[in-house]
């Protein structure tokens, strides 16, 4: 499935343009697609979202270029948590949400792929990642605690607080429905120490939704 929403994806990818490119095990497959395109041909350059992106496009031998290189980027392609049908995101699970969002920000247009299981009404049932700065994580979370009575987890890999690519914490939040999703992004941004959360709102255009039966449509 993720293969096939891959592939589909690098459909919508046009001979020089500047694309941004996901991150992610979904992302993982438009890589490889693009590879392709790229090995028959395609002239392209991409910004990725992640050091894992930026090395897995340099091993198929993708044009790089960094976020500050370009004024704008023509498509981004990524993967997401969760996607409502007004194309509002929760990203983040793989750590690379702050990326992510400033690539999603500068792209004319974003297209979403993700396996029906992503899909909801509302926002919430998947834990927000909040990207923190460490010397602030534990303030942060009390304050997101004692305001929404919420346990958020400070996320470990390997024993220690993971890292982000940009030498910070993640914490997730499982705050459940998510009723007014812009006034929760506004509110969350506003506290000293967060430096960006898995709120994707009015960025993503489309998504590629990928459904068990091997079909793909497009909303
Ligand atoms: C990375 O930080 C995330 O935003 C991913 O895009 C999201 O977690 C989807 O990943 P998968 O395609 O691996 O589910």
């Amino acid at each position: 499935m993720k293969e096939t929403l891959g592939r589909e994806a690098a459909g919508y990818v046009k001979d020089g343009m500047t694309i941004g490119v996901g991150t992610g095990s979904t992302a993982f497959w438009f890589i490889a697609a693009l590879g392709d395109l790229v090995k028959s041909g395609l002239a392209c350059r991409a910004v990725p979202t992640s050091l894992e992106t930026d090395r897995l496009l340099r091993q198929l031998k993708v044009p790089v270029i960094s976020l500050a290189d370009t004024d704008e980027i023509d498509l981004t392609i990524d993967g997401a948590d969760e996607v409502d049908h007004q194309m509002q995101l929760i990203k983040g699970g793989g750590g690379a949400l702050l990326r992510e969002k400033m690539v999603a920000f500068s792209s004319r247009k974003m297209i979403i792929i993700a396996d029906e299981t992503k899909l909801v009404k509302k926002l919430g049932a998947y834990p927000l990642p909040v990207e923190v700065i460490p010397y602030g994580y534990r303030q942060v979370s009390l304050h997101i605690k004692s305001e929404f009575g919420i346990d958020p987890t400070l996320r470990i890999k390997d024993g220690n607080p993971l890292l982000t690519d940009n030498g910070h914490y993640i914490i997730d939040c499982p705050f459940g429905e998510i009723n007014d999703a812009a006034a929760l992004h506004i509110m969350l941004n506003n506290t000293p120490g967060v430096v960006d959360n898995g709120l994707f709102l009015n960025l993503a255009d489309n998504a590629l939704i990928g459904y068990n039966d091997g079909t793909v449509k497009l909303i």
